[in-house]
Protein backbone atom coordinates (compact mmCIF):
# COMPACT_ATOMS: atom_id res chain seq x y z
CA UNK A 1 0.00 0.00 0.00
CA UNK A 2 2.74 2.20 0.90
CA UNK A 3 4.53 1.47 -2.55
CA UNK A 4 1.44 2.57 -4.55
CA UNK A 5 0.81 5.86 -2.50
CA UNK A 6 4.20 6.44 -3.06
CA UNK A 7 4.48 5.49 -6.46
CA UNK A 8 1.19 7.64 -6.73
CA UNK A 9 3.08 10.72 -5.34
CA UNK A 10 6.18 10.53 -7.65
CA UNK A 11 3.83 10.79 -10.74
CA UNK A 12 2.17 13.64 -8.82
CA UNK A 13 5.56 14.88 -8.59
CA UNK A 14 6.63 14.48 -12.29
CA UNK A 15 3.14 15.99 -13.80
CA UNK A 16 3.61 19.50 -10.99
CA UNK A 17 6.97 19.81 -12.23
CA UNK A 18 6.85 19.30 -16.04
CA UNK A 19 8.84 22.14 -17.50
CA UNK A 20 9.62 22.49 -21.22
CA UNK A 21 14.01 22.27 -20.78
CA UNK A 22 13.20 18.48 -19.24
CA UNK A 23 12.00 18.26 -22.86
CA UNK A 24 15.63 17.34 -23.54
CA UNK A 25 15.40 13.82 -21.60
CA UNK A 26 12.34 12.51 -23.02
CA UNK A 27 14.40 10.14 -24.67
CA UNK A 28 15.79 8.89 -21.43
CA UNK A 29 13.44 7.97 -18.76
CA UNK A 30 15.08 8.14 -15.69
CA UNK A 31 16.79 11.83 -16.16
CA UNK A 32 13.89 13.07 -17.25
CA UNK A 33 11.74 12.04 -14.06
CA UNK A 34 14.22 13.18 -12.48
CA UNK A 35 14.61 16.59 -13.80
CA UNK A 36 10.07 17.01 -13.59
CA UNK A 37 10.66 15.75 -9.51
CA UNK A 38 13.56 18.31 -9.26
CA UNK A 39 12.14 20.85 -10.46
CA UNK A 40 9.51 20.21 -7.87
CA UNK A 41 11.24 20.11 -5.09
CA UNK A 42 13.03 23.24 -6.01
CA UNK A 43 9.79 25.07 -6.53
CA UNK A 44 8.28 23.51 -3.58
CA UNK A 45 11.05 24.52 -1.08
CA UNK A 46 9.53 27.61 0.81
CA UNK A 47 12.58 26.96 2.99
CA UNK A 48 14.98 27.86 0.09
CA UNK A 49 12.73 30.44 -1.37
CA UNK A 50 13.16 32.20 1.91
CA UNK A 51 16.93 31.87 2.22
CA UNK A 52 17.23 33.57 -1.25
CA UNK A 53 15.64 36.74 0.02
CA UNK A 54 18.53 37.20 2.30
CA UNK A 55 21.59 38.92 0.20
CA UNK A 56 24.73 37.73 0.15
CA UNK A 57 28.51 39.07 1.15
CA UNK A 58 31.89 38.20 -0.29
CA UNK A 59 34.89 37.79 2.49
CA UNK A 60 36.82 40.45 0.51
CA UNK A 61 33.98 42.55 0.93
CA UNK A 62 33.70 41.72 4.79
CA UNK A 63 37.45 41.99 4.94
CA UNK A 64 37.97 45.39 2.51
CA UNK A 65 41.69 46.27 2.66
CA UNK A 66 42.82 44.91 5.83
CA UNK A 67 45.17 41.43 5.47
CA UNK A 68 44.31 38.41 7.74
CA UNK A 69 46.94 35.94 8.55
CA UNK A 70 45.56 33.32 10.32
CA UNK A 71 46.86 29.65 11.71
CA UNK A 72 44.79 26.69 11.05
CA UNK A 73 44.98 22.89 12.16
CA UNK A 74 43.34 20.55 9.64
CA UNK A 75 41.43 18.56 11.88
CA UNK A 76 39.46 15.01 10.43
CA UNK A 77 35.76 16.53 10.47
CA UNK A 78 33.35 14.52 12.78
CA UNK A 79 29.45 15.80 12.54
CA UNK A 80 28.46 18.93 14.48
CA UNK A 81 31.53 20.56 14.06
CA UNK A 82 32.53 24.02 11.77
CA UNK A 83 33.18 22.72 8.37
CA UNK A 84 36.53 23.26 7.24
CA UNK A 85 35.79 26.13 4.88
CA UNK A 86 33.74 28.24 7.25
CA UNK A 87 36.73 27.78 9.79
CA UNK A 88 38.83 29.77 7.55
CA UNK A 89 36.03 32.49 6.80
CA UNK A 90 35.42 33.13 10.48
CA UNK A 91 38.65 33.05 11.53
CA UNK A 92 39.80 35.39 8.90
CA UNK A 93 36.95 38.05 9.96
CA UNK A 94 37.74 37.35 13.70
CA UNK A 95 41.81 38.14 12.91
CA UNK A 96 40.78 41.26 10.81
CA UNK A 97 38.51 42.29 14.02
CA UNK A 98 40.64 41.36 16.62
CA UNK A 99 38.96 41.85 19.78
CA UNK A 100 39.50 41.74 23.42
CA UNK A 101 36.38 39.28 24.25
CA UNK A 102 34.58 36.00 22.53
CA UNK A 103 31.21 34.69 22.93
CA UNK A 104 30.51 31.48 21.03
CA UNK A 105 27.08 30.02 21.15
CA UNK A 106 27.18 26.24 21.77
CA UNK A 107 31.19 24.63 22.31
CA UNK A 108 30.92 20.71 21.79
CA UNK A 109 34.05 19.84 21.11
CA UNK A 110 35.67 23.11 21.33
CA UNK A 111 37.31 22.76 17.98
CA UNK A 112 36.25 26.43 16.62
CA UNK A 113 37.03 27.56 20.11
CA UNK A 114 40.56 25.97 20.65
CA UNK A 115 41.25 27.81 16.74
CA UNK A 116 39.89 31.21 17.89
CA UNK A 117 42.00 31.34 20.79
CA UNK A 118 45.26 29.92 19.21
CA UNK A 119 44.49 33.06 16.70
CA UNK A 120 43.89 35.81 19.09
CA UNK A 121 47.08 35.85 20.92
CA UNK A 122 46.03 38.04 24.10
CA UNK A 123 42.16 37.66 23.97
CA UNK A 124 39.40 35.94 26.11
CA UNK A 125 36.98 33.38 24.29
CA UNK A 126 34.00 32.68 26.36
CA UNK A 127 32.24 29.84 24.94
CA UNK A 128 28.80 28.10 26.92
CA UNK A 129 27.03 24.55 26.46
CA UNK A 130 24.49 22.65 27.97
CA UNK A 131 25.96 21.30 31.69
CA UNK A 132 27.58 18.25 31.16
CA UNK A 133 25.47 15.83 33.00
CA UNK A 134 21.90 17.54 30.98
CA UNK A 135 19.47 15.07 30.09
CA UNK A 136 16.63 15.72 27.46
CA UNK A 137 13.97 14.59 30.27
CA UNK A 138 15.02 16.81 32.15
CA UNK A 139 13.89 19.81 30.02
CA UNK A 140 10.68 19.64 29.86
CA UNK A 141 9.09 22.73 30.06
CA UNK A 142 12.09 24.15 28.57
CA UNK A 143 12.48 25.83 25.03
CA UNK A 144 12.63 22.89 22.33
CA UNK A 145 15.92 21.63 21.95
CA UNK A 146 17.57 20.21 18.08
CA UNK A 147 20.67 18.32 17.26
CA UNK A 148 19.70 15.75 19.89
CA UNK A 149 22.53 13.45 18.71
CA UNK A 150 25.43 16.02 18.95
CA UNK A 151 24.28 16.81 22.12
CA UNK A 152 24.23 13.06 22.93
CA UNK A 153 28.17 12.68 21.72
CA UNK A 154 29.81 15.89 23.27
CA UNK A 155 32.96 15.73 25.19
CA UNK A 156 32.50 19.09 26.01
CA UNK A 157 35.73 21.10 25.33
CA UNK A 158 37.96 18.41 24.54
CA UNK A 159 39.72 19.84 22.23
CA UNK A 160 41.46 22.52 24.21
CA UNK A 161 41.44 21.44 27.48
CA UNK A 162 45.17 20.45 28.84
CA UNK A 163 46.38 23.47 25.45
CA UNK A 164 48.37 26.72 26.31
CA UNK A 165 45.50 28.18 24.82
CA UNK A 166 42.85 26.67 27.71
CA UNK A 167 44.12 29.40 29.62
CA UNK A 168 42.19 32.23 27.92
CA UNK A 169 38.82 30.17 27.77
CA UNK A 170 36.05 30.48 29.93
CA UNK A 171 33.79 27.12 29.78
CA UNK A 172 30.37 28.32 30.75
CA UNK A 173 27.97 25.45 31.25
CA UNK A 174 24.54 26.45 31.08
CA UNK A 175 20.82 26.47 28.93
CA UNK A 176 21.17 29.68 27.21
CA UNK A 177 17.38 30.16 27.58
CA UNK A 178 18.02 30.52 31.22
CA UNK A 179 21.50 31.73 31.47
CA UNK A 180 22.67 35.05 32.45
CA UNK A 181 24.52 36.35 29.81
CA UNK A 182 26.20 39.05 31.73
CA UNK A 183 28.47 36.22 33.10
CA UNK A 184 30.87 36.12 29.57
CA UNK A 185 32.26 39.61 30.35
CA UNK A 186 32.07 42.25 27.86
CA UNK A 187 32.59 40.01 24.36
CA UNK A 188 32.22 42.25 21.14
CA UNK A 189 32.11 39.18 18.69
CA UNK A 190 30.17 36.37 18.45
CA UNK A 191 29.83 32.83 17.28
CA UNK A 192 26.23 31.85 17.08
CA UNK A 193 25.77 28.01 17.10
CA UNK A 194 23.85 26.58 19.67
CA UNK A 195 20.50 25.14 19.29
CA UNK A 196 19.30 25.95 15.73
CA UNK A 197 15.39 26.26 16.46
CA UNK A 198 13.83 29.70 15.58
CA UNK A 199 13.10 30.38 19.47
CA UNK A 200 17.23 29.29 20.52
CA UNK A 201 18.35 31.44 17.60
CA UNK A 202 16.38 34.55 18.65
CA UNK A 203 16.63 34.21 22.08
CA UNK A 204 20.57 33.65 21.95
CA UNK A 205 20.76 36.44 19.44
CA UNK A 206 18.75 39.10 21.10
CA UNK A 207 21.02 38.29 24.12
CA UNK A 208 24.30 38.82 22.61
CA UNK A 209 23.19 42.33 20.93
CA UNK A 210 22.44 43.36 24.78
CA UNK A 211 25.42 42.48 26.27
CA UNK A 212 27.37 44.43 23.73
CA UNK A 213 25.21 47.56 24.06
CA UNK A 214 24.36 46.95 20.43
CA UNK A 215 27.39 47.21 18.93
CA UNK A 216 29.12 44.14 18.09
CA UNK A 217 30.10 41.58 15.11
CA UNK A 218 27.73 38.04 14.69
CA UNK A 219 28.59 35.33 12.80
CA UNK A 220 25.83 32.82 13.06
CA UNK A 221 26.36 28.89 11.92
CA UNK A 222 23.75 26.96 9.70
CA UNK A 223 21.79 30.03 7.69
CA UNK A 224 20.98 26.89 5.56
CA UNK A 225 17.98 24.94 3.80
CA UNK A 226 17.90 23.08 6.99
CA UNK A 227 17.75 25.25 9.31
CA UNK A 228 14.72 27.02 8.44
CA UNK A 229 14.26 28.13 12.13
CA UNK A 230 18.14 30.29 11.98
CA UNK A 231 16.59 31.62 8.46
CA UNK A 232 13.34 32.65 9.69
CA UNK A 233 14.84 34.96 12.47
CA UNK A 234 17.94 36.45 9.93
CA UNK A 235 15.36 37.20 8.10
CA UNK A 236 12.39 39.14 11.21
CA UNK A 237 16.22 41.15 11.94
CA UNK A 238 16.92 41.99 8.67
CA UNK A 239 13.29 43.69 8.53
CA UNK A 240 14.06 45.65 11.51
CA UNK A 241 16.58 46.93 9.14
CA UNK A 242 19.97 45.15 10.27
CA UNK A 243 21.56 44.01 7.43
CA UNK A 244 22.64 40.88 8.41
CA UNK A 245 24.07 39.03 4.97
CA UNK A 246 24.82 35.18 4.11
CA UNK A 247 28.70 34.57 3.34
CA UNK A 248 29.14 33.55 0.00
CA UNK A 249 30.50 29.59 -0.32
CA UNK A 250 29.46 29.44 3.66
CA UNK A 251 26.65 28.61 5.76
CA UNK A 252 26.98 31.50 7.79
CA UNK A 253 25.48 34.45 8.17
CA UNK A 254 27.25 37.68 9.10
CA UNK A 255 26.30 41.26 10.39
CA UNK A 256 28.46 44.28 11.75
CA UNK A 257 26.27 46.39 13.59
CA UNK A 258 28.44 49.40 13.85
C1 LIG B 1 26.76 22.48 16.33
S1 LIG B 1 27.38 22.25 17.91
C2 LIG B 1 28.56 23.55 18.08
C3 LIG B 1 29.80 23.36 17.26
C4 LIG B 1 30.94 24.26 17.66
N1 LIG B 1 30.55 25.65 17.72
C5 LIG B 1 32.08 24.11 16.68
O1 LIG B 1 32.28 25.02 15.86
O2 LIG B 1 32.76 23.08 16.69
C6 LIG B 1 26.08 22.83 18.90
C7 LIG B 1 26.36 22.79 20.39
O3 LIG B 1 25.38 23.62 21.03
C8 LIG B 1 25.02 23.01 22.25
N2 LIG B 1 23.69 23.48 22.63
C9 LIG B 1 22.52 23.08 22.11
N3 LIG B 1 21.50 23.67 22.73
C10 LIG B 1 22.04 24.49 23.66
C11 LIG B 1 21.50 25.35 24.65
N4 LIG B 1 20.19 25.50 24.79
N5 LIG B 1 22.33 26.02 25.48
C12 LIG B 1 23.68 25.86 25.36
N6 LIG B 1 24.25 25.04 24.44
C13 LIG B 1 23.45 24.36 23.60
C14 LIG B 1 25.06 21.53 21.97
O4 LIG B 1 25.23 20.78 23.15
C15 LIG B 1 26.25 21.40 21.00
O5 LIG B 1 27.43 21.07 21.68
Amino acid sequence: MKQFINKILLVAKILIGFNLIALKYIFHLRRFVSACADAYSAASNAVSYELDRIPRISLDAILGDRQASINIRLVKYEDGMLPHNDLIVLLAILVAESPDEVLEIGTFMGHTTRQMAENLKKSIIHTVDLPENFSLQNSIGQLPKDDVHIIERRVVGREFKGQECNSRIIQHFADTARWDFNSAGHPTFFFIDGSHNYEYCKNDSEKCFNLCNEKGIFLWHDCDERHPGVVKFVLEWRKKGRDVRRIFNTNMAYWKSF
